[in-house]
């Protein structure tokens, strides 16, 4: 027997008589957002309101075209066909069937009772629908303990299940929600390891005892927060000091925000650094500066010694304060920052020329860092140019690379004016030019491949005269060491020294035996 919503007249009296009974389990799954916890909730009140021996719900899975039940009391969760049987019929149609003896309706759907194991006599299922009239799955109460279902039933059924669909709605968004957050937390932590580990100090490459001395002393100083200084060529990786020390810090999780002093004017030093309120004549709108940016982390002041002495004045008072205001604003507000300076220029001499302020200087060079310039590291080279040749080949998906012995000693020779920066460029030129999967002393740039036969330091600048010795001594040693293929006797011989007094040249520069 079908029935469709009908109007009823003495039955109106019993069905006032339920109102209350269907408000008091409204507010009880209003305040469920747990979607199972719901479903079970909701069958167990229908089951009791209706006088019935159980309560089915049955969700729309509109993707895969199913029907599922979470809770189908004492059973555990079915997934069917959403076109097969009553509840499916309900679901497409979303018609209100009733019925005394559901083995008898050829729509019924043996194989759940076959599967439960429970026996179905009278059925009454409506659907369930969301505030825009949607159908999102089915609503059953079966076997009426004093027969089959009336009319009454169906309108108290249709009550409860609207306020059912709407409390099953906002649990499946809330579910929905949820998962959404723990997908992005996972995320999120995925994210983090891999900053971490691309900018923690495995990403400085070197075993050279100038690299290890300068990992271990980020190590020791990863629990303060103590100011570094860090200086050093340009291109010896002053930023990526710079940003190790930060992501190996407490502060990790807070910003790591750079600035680059010499790229500001003057006139924008204090709206930089410390932010500006909006200004009603000007039109400004207000900005945060880079400390409140950097708050609860680091700031990185790259080029230091490019910044203006009156900048000088005002970042002192901000790291001896520990507070900023805004460019128009009268409100100090607390900064919590660290900060991180670099600059390729000697301070000490800017000290002396007048041009650096010596109180900021110590303020900022708590800790002191200098990155050796790449010809200092000579024994770096090659794992260095191995190690970025493998970045270069992975990221253009070519096959690994490597540096022929003769090709690495050119490279151990020639003095890398632009330090680590000329060596990546060096290197990614190789890996677009060079087709096998050796790199000749050939296939270098000319500078690098005449590097092994020069012996000419620069004189430019002004250095100690022991010092120009020592560099054109080192390369005479190591240019005899690859003249003779490594035999030092021969080498020693061309040099005018003992094997002995070789050794003892080649331990002082740090030159190794290798085989060319
Ligand atoms: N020891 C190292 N291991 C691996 N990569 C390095 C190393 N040193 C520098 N690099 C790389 O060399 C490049 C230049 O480094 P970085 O920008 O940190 O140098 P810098 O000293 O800040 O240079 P500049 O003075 O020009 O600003 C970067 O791509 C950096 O990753
Ligand atoms: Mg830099």
């Amino acid at each position: 027997m079908d029935s469709t919503s009908q109007p009823f007249g003495e039955e109106q009296n019993h069905l006032g008589e339920k109102l209350f009974p269907i408000l008091k389990i409204c507010q009880k799954i209003n305040s469920e957002r747990d979607l199972a916890a719901l479903l079970d909730l909701i069958a167990n009140e229908a089951t009791k309101l209706m006088e019935a021996d159980r309560a089915s719900l049955f969700l729309l899975d509109r993707e895969r075209g199913e029907l599922w039940s979470k809770v189908a009391l004492g059973s555990k969760e079915i997934r069917f066909d959403a076109r097969l049987g009553i509840a499916g019929a309900v679901a497409l149609t979303g018609q209100t069937i009733n019925v005394e003896d559901a083995h008898q309706d050829p729509r019924f759907y043996k194989e759940i009772d076959l599967r439960t194991g429970y026996r179905t006599q009278s059925l009454l299922a409506i659907p369930l629908r969301n505030h825009e009239g949607e159908i999102i799955g089915t609503f059953e109460v079966l076997n009426k303990k004093t027969g089959a279902f009336g009319k009454e039933d169906e309108e108290i059924l249709k009550a409860l299940a609207a306020q059912a669909a709407i409390a099953i709605e906002t649990a499946q968004h809330v579910e929905e929600m949820r998962r959404h957050r723990d997908q992005l937390q996972e995320e999120n932590a995925q994210l983090w390891k891999e900053v971490e580990g691309r900018f923690s100090t495995q990403s400085i490459i070197g075993s050279s005892e100038r690299i290890h001395a300068i990992l271990r002393l980020i190590d020791q100083i990863s629990n303060s927060s103590v100011n570094v200084l860090i200086t050093g060529e340009s291109g010896t990786g002053k930023e990526l000091a710079a940003k190790a020390i930060h992501y190996k810090s407490l502060r990790a999780r807070k910003p790591f925000v750079a600035l680059n002093c010499a790229a500001l004017p003057e006139s924008l030093v204090e709206s930089e650094l410390f932010g500006i309120e909006r200004g009603v004549a000007t039109g400004v709108e207000r900005r945060l500066g880079k400390f409140e940016a950097a708050n609860g982390g680091t700031l990185f002041l790259d080029e230091i010694g490019d910044l203006s002495l009156t900048a000088q004045a005002k970042l002192l008072r901000v790291l001896q304060e520990r507070v900023v205001e805004h460019v128009g604003g009268r409100k100090p507000i607390p900064v919590d920052v660290r900060t991180l300076s670099a600059t390729n220029k000697n301070l000490e001499t800017e000290i002396q020329k007048g041009t650096f302020r010596q109180d900021l200087y110590y303020r900022l060079k708590v800790i002191h860092i200098q990155m050796p310039p790449l010809r200092e590291i000579q024994e770096d080279i090659p794992g260095l140019a191995n190690y970025l040749l493998a970045n270069y080949c992975r990221e253009m998906k070519k096959e690994a690379m490597n540096l022929a012995p003769q090709a690495a000693s050119a490279c151990m020779n020639y003095p890398w004016p632009g330090n680590v920066r000329e060596l990546e460029n060096e290197m990614k030129r190789l890996v677009l030019s060079v087709s096998g999967s050796t790199i000749a002393k050939e296939d270098l740039s000319e500078a690098m491949r005449r590097s092994g036969t020069e012996v000419a330091p620069s004189l430019s600048t002004p250095r100690f005269l022991k010092d120009v010795v020592s560099e054109i001594e080192k390369r005479m040693i190591q240019e005899a060491l690859q003249q003779s293929k490594q035999n030092q006797l021969h080498a020693a011989k061309a040099l005018g020294l003992s094997r002995h007094g070789l050794i003892k040249k080649m331990k002082r520069y740090n030159i190794r035996f290798r085989d060319s």
